[in-house]
């Protein structure tokens, strides 16, 4: 009996090097994962170069190891897929290039993955869920809701027009000397603090799907400032997170339940919610869409949160899901620091650079 086309998948675009071994049968065979946190932590964000330097010093030993751990040998893959873009352009370059090696040694195809589209698939790996879903992708780059219409088949209703959650997340734990990344931080704190602080819940109630997360920030750095050193320790501290978290999920659930309405009139009998990137790996938040989706009668997918924050399993199913469509890369392949999943978007009124 044929066994099902094996991927390697290959994550660079930015602090975290991660390998994975997937099949077309949904299953992982293999998955590795390091992360660069300690290097970054002391900058208080990732430096590109020493991502770039520490994507090049680990990534050969992780690929052997999922080799390894799957017991196969590169000539037994289909394909080699790699995180081609958006990102930072070092890391996504150590990624390609490793790929593009192996791909040309072994005579293997290479599939160059947007790390978008690769967020986006990973439902269809957990959940085998179905074309056409309503995404809602939240990570430290991005947050956009998109319609997934079928692989490299996008529709986005809505983007922030300024920070995205993750980044908003990240800079609140640095106001209140979390560390980074914010994000599991700020949650942890709010688990015992209760959301007392009012704080605006910017966009909400107004037409479409974008977000903005700016104003939210500064209203916290103005409460922070007016507590002075208190608001560094508990009891505020922990409340200052609640706060910042409900604040957040108001706006995830306004902005959603919005694109959710356009989303079912244009796509009839479609009922699918789907939530990835980093952030969707907040419990709290997680529970805020779930009450959502209940109240619309929406299926929500979530994928478990070590396949919502970044990983290698999310580009070697990307992989898989091109492979069987064909869509084959050029070994020259190009790495992009930007490459939006719908080009065709209006763009966002007074957006920055986010695509
Ligand atoms: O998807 P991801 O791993 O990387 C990007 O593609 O950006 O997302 C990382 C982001 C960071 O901003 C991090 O603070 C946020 O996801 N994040 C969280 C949580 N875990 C990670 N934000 C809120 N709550 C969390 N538990
Ligand atoms: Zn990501």
């Amino acid at each position: 009996m044929d066994r099902a086309p094996v991927v390697l998948g290959i994550e660079t675009s930015c602090d975290e090097t991660a390998v994975a071994l997937v099949d077309g049968e949904r299953r992982v065979l293999a998955e590795t994962l390091r992360s660069q946190l300690e290097r970054h932590a002391p900058f208080g964000g990732v430096v590109p170069e020493i991502a770039a330097r520490a994507h090049v010093e680990i990534l050969d030993h992780l690929i052997a190891s999922a080799m390894r751990e799957a017991k196969m040998a590169f000539p037994q893959l289909a394909a080699v897929a790699a995180t081609a873009g958006p990102g930072l352009i070092g890391g996504l370059i150590v990624g390609l290039t490793t790929a593009r090696a192996i791909a040309s040694v072994h005579r293997l195809p290479l599939l160059a993955i947007n790390h978008l589209e690769a967020h986006a698939l990973t439902a269809r790996l957990t959940d085998g869920v179905d074309f056409p879903y309503l995404l809602l992708l939240v990570s430290g780059g991005h947050c956009q809701l998109l319609v997934v219409k079928g692989v490299g088949c996008y529709r986005r209703l809505g983007t922030t027009l300024d920070d995205a959650l993750g980044e908003a997340f990240d800079k609140a734990a640095k106001m209140l000397g979390l560390g980074f990344p914010g994000g599991p931080a700020v949650e942890q704190a709010a688990r015992a603090g209760s959301p007392r602080y009012d704080l605006p819940r910017p966009m909400r109630g107004q037409p479409g799907s974008h977000f903005s997360f700016s104003g939210l920030k500064t209203a916290l750095r103005q409460t922070v400032e007016r507590l002075g050193p208190a608001s560094l320790a508990p009891p505020q501290l922990n409340d200052l997170c609640a706060s910042f978290q409900e604040a957040a999920g108001d706006i995830l659930v306004d902005r959603t339940a919005r694109a959710a309405a356009r989303f079912r009139t244009e796509h009839p009998g479609a009922e699918t919610l789907v939530v990835a990137g980093g952030v969707a790996a907040n419990e709290y938040l997680r529970g805020r869409l779930q009450e959502l989706a209940a109240r619309l009668a929406l299926r929500l997918v979530l994928p478990p949160p070590r396949l919502c924050t970044d990983n290698g399993v999310m580009v070697a199913w990307a992989g898989i899901e091109r492979l069987r469509l064909g869509l084959i890369d050029d070994l020259s392949a190009p790495a992009r620091a930007r490459w939006p999943l719908d080009p065709d978007a209006e763009p966002a009124p007074g957006a920055g650079v986010k695509a």
